[in-house]
C-alpha cells in the first residue's frame, strides 16, 4: 500500500522525508518521489523504482528546505511510470499533494476539471485531487480570501474533497503559503508527529520514531493544519477538536535491521520474546484463568455470549481457525471463521448474544474494517485483536487485545501469527473459566503457555536444518501442506508463507482430505509437507503420509524430537520440541516459516518485499 511522510519545522527536510520513505518501504510500492518547498518554490523529485534509486535521483539533482512531503506508491490507477509516482501537481504548481487511497469519480471530475481548462499530465486518480484543490483555492481568492491565512487553504481543501467519492491519507503544501502542511483522512491512515516547533505526517508511526514519540492518530473525515507555530485539528462537519496525544511505544531498535539480513528473519527470531510480551501480566495464577485489560465488557455480558464470530484476512484468518478449534474446546462456545471480504455483505443470520472478534495484525486492512463495521452498524459488540496501537480497527472496535508484538515489518507475517494464537488461547481460557473450565484445567493451560517462549526457541535451532532441506527443495514448483485438527490452520499458514515470499504454488489441505482429490497431484515433482506432531491422532495423519509415499511423493515431515517412526517414514524430517496439542501450532509454525523463508532465498526472491504484495492492504 502506498506510504506517506511529510514535515514542517526547522530540520533540513530532504534527507528526514527520504529515511522516512525507506521505514515505509515494508509496506509495498513501485514507485517514490519527494516534493521539498524553500519559500515560494517547491522542487519535486520522483521516479518509478525503489527508494534506492530515488535516493541517487536527489543525490545528483539535490533540494532543499524546511518543509516537504514524501510517497511510495502502490499503484491504483495508471502505470507504474516516473511521470505518475507521486506527488502531483494542481493547478500552475500552486499545489502539491501525495495520496493514499482511491478517487472513485475521479473520472466524472477529471472531465469536469478539463472543460475548465486544467491540464492533466498523468494517468492517476490523484491529480484530480490536486487540481480540484488547485481549482478551490483559486475560488477562495477570487472572493477575496486572505493568502496569508491558513483557513483559506482548509477551506479550499474541504471544498474540493466533499467532491471526491472514494478513500484518502493525504498531505498538501501549497506554493505560496511556505512552511503550511495540511492531512487529511478518509479511509486511508494518517498520524501527526508532534515535535517542538516541527510536525510530522505519516502514514504509520515507524518514519517518526527517533524523532519524537507523541503522536495524534487522524480519523475519517478529519483535516490537520500544521506550521512550526503549531498544530490545529478539525473535522469536515463540526470544525475544531481537541487533539488526543497518544506516545507509541516503538523504538529505533525495533525498525532497524540489527544484525538480521532481512525483516523476516529478525521476526521469527523475535517470537519467544514476542510471546512473552504477548502473555505478560495476562495470566492470573490465584484465577487460573486469564486477564485483558482493554475488553471493555462486563463479566455478565461476556458470559452471555453464546457465539463467536471471528474475522480476518490471510495468515491472520489463520490464526483465527486456530482461534476457533481453541475457542470451542476450551470454552465450549459455538465459533465461526469468516473471511472479513465475505461476511461485509455475507450477511449471516447473528443474534444479538454473538460477539465478533476482528484479527489482523495492522489494524488497517481495508476487508476487516469494513466487515467490523458492517457488525458495529448491526449493534454487535465488536473487539479486535490487533498488533498497531492506535490503528483503525483497534480505535474503531467496542474493545480489544493488542499483541504487543512491535512493528512487523517483513511482508510475510510470522510474529504476529503466533502472538495472535497466544492471545486467542488466552481468549478462551478466560471465557473457558467463566464457564465450566475447572482451576487445575486452567492452571495447567498457564503452565504450559508459560514454557511456550522456551519451545519455539527451541524449534528455532532448526534453522540449519531447515537450510539444508531447503536447498533440495527450492527448485519444485508445487508443493502440499498437510495437518490435521490444530494443525490443519498450521498447514494453511504454511503453505501460504511459501506462496507469498518464493511465488512457488502451494496448497494447505486436512490431511485426511488427500483422499477427496488432492492426492491425483502426488507424484515425485510435488513434494507434501506433513505436519505430524504426537497426539491422538497421529496413527491417522501417518497413514495419509504413508499413502504419499506409496505414490512416489516426496515428504517433508514436521514431527516431534525423537519421532524415528517419522524419521523412517519421510525423506527429511524437522523436528519441534512435544507440546499439548492446543498448543502445537505455536512450535509446529516455526519451521515453515523458515522454510519459505530459506526457500525464497534460494531462489532469489525479495523476501521482504515480495512482488504485488503490500504489508496492510488497505484497498478492496
Ligand atoms: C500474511 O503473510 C500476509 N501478509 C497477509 O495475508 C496478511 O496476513 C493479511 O493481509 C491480513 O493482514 P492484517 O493481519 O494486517 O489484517
Amino acid at each position: 500500500m502506498c506510504g506517506i511522510v511529510g514535515y514542517v519545522g526547522h530540520r533540513d527536510v530532504t534527507e528526514l522525508l527520504l529515511e522516512g520513505l525507506r521505514r515505509l518501504e515494508y509496506r509495498g510500492y513501485d514507485s517514490a518521489g519527494i516534493a521539498v518547498q524553500h519559500g515560494a518554490e517547491i522542487s519535486i523529485r520522483k521516479k518509478a523504482g525503489r527508494v534506492h534509486e530515488l535516493g541517487k535521483l536527489v543525490e545528483a539533482n539535490p533540494v532543499a528546505g524546511t518543509a516537504g512531503i514524501g510517497h511510495t506508491r502502490w499503484a491504483t490507477h495508471g502505470e507504474t511510470t516516473d511521470i505518475n509516482s507521486h506527488p502531483h501537481v494542481g493547478g500552475n504548481g500552486e499545489v502539491v499533494i501525495v495520496h493514499n487511497g482511491v478517487v472513485e469519480n475521479y473520472t466524472t471530475l477529471r472531465a469536469q476539471l478539463q472543460q475548465r481548462g486544467y491540464v492533466f499530465r498523468t494517468a492517476t486518480d490523484t491529480e484530480v485531487i490536486a487540481h480540484l484543490i488547485a481549482h478551490q483555492l483559486s475560488e477562495q481568492l477570487k472572493l477575496g480570501s486572505d493568502p496569508e491565512r491558513p483557513d483559506t487553504y482548509v477551506t479550499a481543501v474541504l471544498a474540493a474533497l466533499a467532491q471526491c467519492k472514494g478513500t484518502y491519507g493525504l498531505a498538501i503544501l501549497f506554493r505560496d503559503a511556505p512552511n503550511l502542511l495540511i492531512g487529511a483522512r478518509l479511509g486511508s491512515p494518517l498520524v501527526v508527529g508532534v515535535g517542538q516547533g516541527e510536525f510530522f505526517l505519516a502514514s504509520d508511526p515507524s518514519p517518526l520514531v527517533g524523532y519524537t514519540d507523541e503522536v495524534v492518530y487522524l480519523s475519517d473525515h478529519e483535516l490537520v493544519v500544521l506550521t512550526p507555530a503549531g498544530m490545529e485539528l478539525r473535522h469536515r462537519d463540526s470544525g475544531s477538536l481537541t487533539p488526543s496525544i497518544q506516545t507509541i511505544e516503538q523504538t529505533p531498535a525495533d525498525i532497524e535491521l540489527g544484525d538480521f539480513e532481512h525483516y523476516m528473519l529478525k521476526e521469527i527470531f523475535e517470537q519467544p520474546t514476542t510471546l512473552e510480551n504477548a502473555m505478560r501480566g495476562r495470566l492470573d495464577d490465584d484465577e487460573a484463568t486469564a486477564k485483558f485489560g482493554g475488553l471493555n465488557m462486563e463479566p455478565q455480558q461476556l458470559r452471555r455470549i453464546d457465539r463467536i464470530v471471528l474475522t480476518a484476512c490471510g495468515t491472520s484468518w489463520h490464526a483465527a481457525l486456530v482461534g476457533e478449534y481453541l475457542l470451542e474446546e476450551f470454552a465450549r462456545i459455538p465459533t465461526e471463521v469468516e473471511y472479513a471480504s465475505e461476511l461485509r455483505y455475507r450477511n449471516p443470520p447473528l443474534t444479538d448474544t454473538t460477539m465478533i472478534f476482528a484479527i489482523t495484525q495492522s489494524g488497517e486492512t481495508a476487508d476487516t474494517l469494513a466487515a467490523m463495521r458492517e457488525c458495529k452498524r448491526k449493534g454487535h459488540p465488536t473487539l479486535a485483536i490487533c498488533n498497531v496501537v492506535g490503528s483503525t480497527i483497534a480505535r474503531e472496535a467496542d474493545g480489544g487485545i493488542y499483541l504487543h508484538a512491535g512493528p512487523e515489518i517483513g511482508v510475510a507475517s510470522t510474529k504476529a501469527f503466533t502472538s495472535q494464537v497466544t492471545v486467542l488461547t488466552m481468549l478462551a481460557l478466560y471465557l473457558g473459566r467463566m464457564r465450566h473450565l475447572s482451576y487445575p484445567a486452567g492452571h495447567r493451560i498457564i503452565q504450559q503457555l508459560r514454557e511456550i517462549p522456551q519451545k519455539v526457541a527451541q524449534a528455532l535451532e532448526s534453522f540449519e536444518t531447515v537450510r539444508k532441506i531447503a536447498s533440495k527443495y527450492a527448485s519444485y514448483d508445487n508443493f502440499l501442506y498437510l495437518g490435521r485438527l490444530y494443525n490443519f490452520p498450521v498447514a494453511l499458514e504454511g503453505a501460504l508463507k511459501l506462496k507469498e515470499i518464493s511465488y512457488i504454488h502451494a496448497e494447505g489441505y486436512p490431511a485426511a482430505e488427500m483422499k477427496h482429490g488432492p492426492i491425483a497431484l502426488v507424484d515425485p515433482n510435488t513434494p507434501s509437507v506433513f505436519i505430524v506432531p504426537r497426539g491422538g491422532i497421529y496413527p491417522k495423519v501417518m497413514s495419509n503420509l504413508e499413502e504419499v509415499r506409496a505414490r512416489g511423493g516426496p515428504v517433508i515431515a514436521v514431527a516431534c524430537e525423537g519421532d524415528d517412526e517419522v524419521a523412517d517414514m519421510a525423506d527429511d524430517v524437522l523436528f519441534v520440541p512435544e507440546v499439548d496439542e492446543f498448543l502445537q501450532p505455536l512450535v509446529t509454525v516455526i519451521p515453515l516459516q523458515l522454510l519459505a523463508y530459506q526457500i525464497a532465498l534460494l531462489r532469489g526472491c525479495n523476501v521482504d518485499r515480495p512482488r504485488n504484495l503490500a504489508k496492510s492492504v488497505t484497498v478492496e
